[in-house]
């Protein structure tokens, strides 16, 4: 039964090896990125809004009916914001998509400020409009440390 046990907890952190990021961990990056109240913004508006796009999974891409992609935990399209040398794209984020992929998450969280500084801010992101816009969020931070 013990040795049942330790197998079910550790064969979980061999399946989340790599791409999801713990809440906590992502709550910490992003109060040092000075995300916490950004645009009006708070820490939990930002958990949310990459629960719901990727489910904390920092390698995330999905294909667009369009055929733009998605990428990284803020799931940010490949027509407007990055290059993916795919397709046409306005990149205005300036930035080769694969970036938005890598683990330090630096691109990802410059590219998100620059989205939620335009017209519509967070709402631009459909599904942070459905499933977070206006609900309670502080739940997002529970167990969370900052310092
Ligand atoms: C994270 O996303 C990548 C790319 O879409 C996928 O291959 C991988 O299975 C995902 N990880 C989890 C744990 O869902």
């Amino acid at each position: 039964m013990r040795a049942l046990f330790i197998c079910v907890a550790s064969c979980l952190l061999v399946v989340n090896d790599g791409n999801i990021i713990n809440r906590c961990t992502l709550a910490k990056i992003l109060y040092e990125e000075d995300l916490d109240g950004f645009e009006g913004y708070s820490l939990p508006d930002w958990l949310c809004l990459a629960f719901v796009e990727s489910q904390f999974n920092i390698s995330k891409v999905n294909e667009n009916a369009d055929g733009s992609f998605d990428y990284g935990l803020f799931q940010i399209n490949s027509r407007y914001w990055c290059n993916d040398f795919q397709s046409h794209s306005e990149n205005f984020c300036h930035t080769n998509c694969q970036e938005l992929l890598n683990p330090n998450l630096i691109s990802s969280i410059h590219c998100a400020k620059r989205i939620v500084s335009g017209s519509g801010g967070m709402k631009n992101w459909v599904a942070w409009r459905l499933h977070c816009l206006g609900r309670p969020l502080s739940y997002w931070m529970t167990g969370c440390r900052l310092e």
